[in-house]
């Protein structure tokens, strides 16, 4: 037996010798299970370079630290704060799983659900180049945004704040649109996806305020829509004058205009490194119901959309289950068949724990996946607070594409 003074630091233990220092922010054991991940795939230079969940490494302060954490602790770190929403995933946990498959310049990496594009930006942060699909228009304008402005110049950003009145009245008028898309590719037309996505924001925020039986729809003021930009504009200012933050060392994104992740169609077979997604969590709630008036300002036919987004109808419990199940078997397909041999798919799944959903279905999910050549090598198991009584618990699932028959000859 040994005495409590003999005994090393516990993070020396855990990782292996190595002179580190955890963030404050990692206190779950997933989070631990990842950081761990991290030194046993990087090198000292990499962890210092890349590593999520890492103050310090030999004593030196890690570029995650330095970019995102130092200020500021939060999970919004970045620009991913840019029109939040609940049902993302954790930056830093993205981060962590992309650092555990190794994802490296050049690499592909497609989220074929990309909601807010937090799998998007962290793998550009990484210098790999990315691919989103999404069908609800307001994510993929989100994930474009939170891309293209980094590349703005200071000098174009920093006049941002100033043009707030000229920019609210192109953006508030829907007839406007048009012109809007007309500008795409050119610094005028990111300053004003980001001026439309600061009005879907003030949208938000008026809509919240008003009462579920108003008749009439929100109303967005100068001053509201001024209040948000200057957000947007703190959060992205604050980011992009970090001295730590290259932009010449982001990798590119592509975000494909209406592409159904049932079919990832316009993605070449066998094209893709890295697929990492979350499918949506409409079991427990309906995930649109939020941008209902942002997608009415936009003149994006809700009805028409609800029917193509996976797991919200129909309205019978039984039957939208089965519907989830189908949809999804679909995606995993079309996921099997972008993907290259031998390449990492993660899934970051909930199970659910309501009375409709049936016990199995984690594992009628599982048994889906390695039905179209996956092999699961790692299940980190994640819980979520706070919602106890629908999703309790997330599983981050590591799949591997194995080879097929028709290419090694053999079935592995
Ligand atoms: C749980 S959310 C993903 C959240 C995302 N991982 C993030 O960090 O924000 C699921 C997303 O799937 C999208 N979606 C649902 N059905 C789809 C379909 N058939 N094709 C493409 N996207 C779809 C929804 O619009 C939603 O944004």
């Amino acid at each position: 037996m040994k005495r409590l003074e003999e005994l090393p630091a516990f993070y020396t233990v855990v990782f292996d010798g190595l002179h580190a220092q955890l963030l404050p922010s990692v206190t779950q054991i997933f989070q631990l299970e990842l950081a761990w991940l991290e030194t046993q795939v990087l090198d000292s230079y990499q962890l210092k370079e890349r590593s999520a969940f890492f103050q310090t490494i030999d004593e030196i302060p890690t570029k995650h630290y330095l970019l995102f954490e130092k200020n500021k602790i939060s999970t919004g770190y970045a620009v991913h704060d840019l029109y939040p929403s609940r049902a993302r995933l954790h930056p830093q946990i993205v981060k962590g799983i992309l650092n555990a498959v190794q994802v490296s310049r050049g690499d592909v990496v497609l989220d074929p659900l990309c909601g807010s594009g937090t799998t998007n930006l962290e793998a550009i942060f990484l210098g790999a180049d990315s691919i989103a699909v999404d069908l609800n228009p307001i994510n993929r304008l989100m994930t474009r945004v939170k891309y293209e402005v980094l590349k703005l110049p200071l000098e174009t950003l920093e006049q941002i704040p100033d043009r707030a009145q000229e920019l609210f009245e192109t953006v508030s008028d829907p007839a406007k649109l048009e012109s809007i898309r007309a500008m795409e590719n050119s610094e005028e037309g990111t300053i004003h996806y980001l001026a439309l996505l600061a009005f879907l924001h003030a949208l938000r925020w008026a809509s919240n305020r008003q009462s579920r039986s108003a008749s009439r729809p929100p109303k967005v003021s100068p001053a509201l829509f001024r209040r948000a930009l200057h957000h947007y504009y703190r959060i992205i200012h604050t980011f992009v004058t970090n001295p730590e933050f290259h932009p010449y060392e982001l990798g590119s994104l592509r975000v494909l205009p209406n592409v159904d992740a049932r079919t990832l169609e316009g993605i070449e077979d066998a094209s893709v490194d890295v697929v990492l997604t979350s499918p949506p969590y409409s079991l427990a709630s309906d995930y649109v119901r939020s941008d209902y008036p942002q997608l009415q300002f936009l003149g994006i036919d809700i009805h028409e959309l609800r029917e193509k987004l996976i797991g919200l109808t129909p309205k019978n419990v039984k039957e939208r289950v089965e519907r989830y199940f189908t949809d999804m078997e679909q995606v995993f397909s079309a996921i099997a068949r972008v993907l290259k041999p031998h390449k990492w798919f993660i899934l970051v799944i909930g199970k659910p724990t309501l009375r409709e959903a049936p016990a199995d279905f984690l594992d009628r999910i599982q048994q889906m996946v390695e039905q179209q050549g996956f092999r699961l090598y790692r299940d980190i198991p994640k819980p979520i607070k706070g919602t106890r009584d629908e999703w309790h618990e997330e599983h981050i699932l590591f799949y591997r594409k194995e080879g097929s028959r028709s290419e090694t000859g053999v079935t592995e």
